[in-house]
């Protein structure tokens, strides 16, 4: 495979050689970072005990991963949480992503059908899984070319991206970009593979470097922004010249409000060659599939028979009934466009009640959030909507060029919607 082949080869370092990265890696980080970390550090026992156990001690030489990571960012608004929620009307919670439609009758009945199934699934998905999938890819987004092997489902794409660096073999002299303004678990997969990692939204801040892997997210989650054909071609052009691995997260695109979105895998991005790509689709937000776990990703035929090879010894095989759940949500798109119109009408209503109330909504023209800003802190505005008994998502959840935007999410209810709609017009 050009380039992308030598990542997945002779990248294994031993172990002491793996904790100096680590803690190398401790030492490049930013400041603020490294800061919390200190603050995080203090609070646990220590990462490497060494000397003679007292009587009854836990003695452990190993180090604790959660101290590579930074605090939960959900755990730190759970005060203003409590104080929306002190609102007479009760809280409109549109911090989180998460669906609240119940799951279409015909994805239930699929799931129910094979609940007696008592053996393991196999790691690869059923080839029923896997031919919805490349028919919903070519019917919803124009993606052609895709053989039903060169798809392989996930427990979630949390989960895969999380894993996916190390699952490319990726270690501290590789470089993983993501973008400015991003979902946290991009930086979470490179923190837990130990590679280096910039935030960057244009190849020219990338310089000389030859980054290893490149996430793109389009439409994005938190910003709505959805990247225009000349600039997927750019970033493709790219990551052929210099055997990147773009890995596209695309759990969005069939949520679509102004203009098109494009896959990375789309014959106009790609020219139809998938060399070092990969698409990553969830069903949580299309099919209201978050509770099930439900993803899949495609692309490079040889990127992912490599990660099911890795992927067979390790496990992580998705449950047969949520295969086949998967299987029917893939195969009927109605169920998908009757929830895509319910978001829009919740957009529709958010969207003017904030502006009517002095907010800026930037991008948003695709997914399930709106950008919004009112030119102060995210935080000021967060307490500001905690008073109105909304609870949003503040913007240096996703980077520091966050901070002055909230997140607010169109997951809720039409009648929490409506709630939120007549609090922000100061009834
Ligand atoms: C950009 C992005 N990627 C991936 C996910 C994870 O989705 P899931 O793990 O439910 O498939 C989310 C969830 O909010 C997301 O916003």
């Amino acid at each position: 495979m050009p380039g992308g082949g030598d990542l997945l080869r002779g990248r294994h370092p031993g172990p002491v050689e793996r904790l100096r990265q680590r803690e190398r890696r401790f030492l490049q980080r930013p400041r603020l970072a490294r800061r919390r970390d200190e603050g995080r550090r203090r609070r646990l026992r220590p990462a490497v005990h060494q000397g003679t156990p007292a009587d009854g001690e836990r003695v452990s030489r190993r180090t604790r991963v959660s101290a590579l990571l930074p605090d939960f960012p959900w755990d730190t608004i759970a005060s203003v949480k409590e104080r929306a929620a002190a609102h007479p009307g009760g809280l409109v919670d549109l911090s989180v992503g998460t669906p609240v439609d119940p799951v279409d009758p015909l994805i239930r009945t699929a799931l129910n059908a094979v609940a007696a199934v008592p053996g393991y699934p196999t790691t690869h998905g059923t080839p029923e899984l896997r031919a919805a999938a490349v028919d919903a890819l070519a019917r919803r987004y124009r993606i052609t070319g895709v053989h039903p092997s060169a798809v392989l489902p996930v427990i979630g794409t949390k989960e895969l991206i999380a894993g996916l660096p190390r699952l490319l073999g990726l270690g501290a002299d590789d470089l993983v970009v993501i973008p400015e303004v991003a979902y946290p678990t991009y930086e979470v997969g490179a923190l837990l593979a130990g590679t280096r990692m910039l935030r960057a939204d244009g190849l020219t801040q990338l310089g000389p470097e030859r980054p290893a892997l490149i996430f793109l997210n389009s439409p994005s989650n938190p910003t709505g922004r959805v990247l225009g054909v000349d600039h997927l071609r750019k970033v493709v052009a790219f990551a052929r010249e210099r055997g990147v691995i773009v890995a596209s997260d695309e759990c969005y695109l069939g949520l679509s409000w102004e203009g098109r979105a494009l896959s990375i895998l789309d014959p106009e991005v790609c020219d139809g060659d998938h060399t070092n790509l990969l698409a990553i689709h969830s069903l949580s937000k299309t099919s209201s599939l978050a509770s099930y776990r439900a993803g899949f990703v495609v692309g490079d035929p040889e990127l992912i028979g490599e990660m099911l090879e890795v992927r067979k010894h390790s496990g992580m095989m998705v449950p047969l009934p949520i295969q086949a759940a998967m299987t029917a949500a893939l195969g009927d798109d109605e169920h998908e466009a009757r929830q895509r119109e319910r978001y829009r009408a919740r957009r529709e209503v958010l969207r003017k009640a904030l502006a009517g109330a002095g907010f800026r909504i930037d991008h948003s023209e695709a997914g399930l959030y709106l950008w919004s800003t009112r030119g102060e802190p995210g935080l000021t505005t967060l307490d500001w909507l905690a008073d109105r008994g909304i609870l949003a998502a503040p913007g240096h959840f996703y980077g520091p060029q966050g901070a002055e935007h909230v997140r607010i999410a169109l997951t809720a209810s039409d009648e929490r919607i409506a709630a939120a709609a007549e609090r922000l017009s100061g009834n």
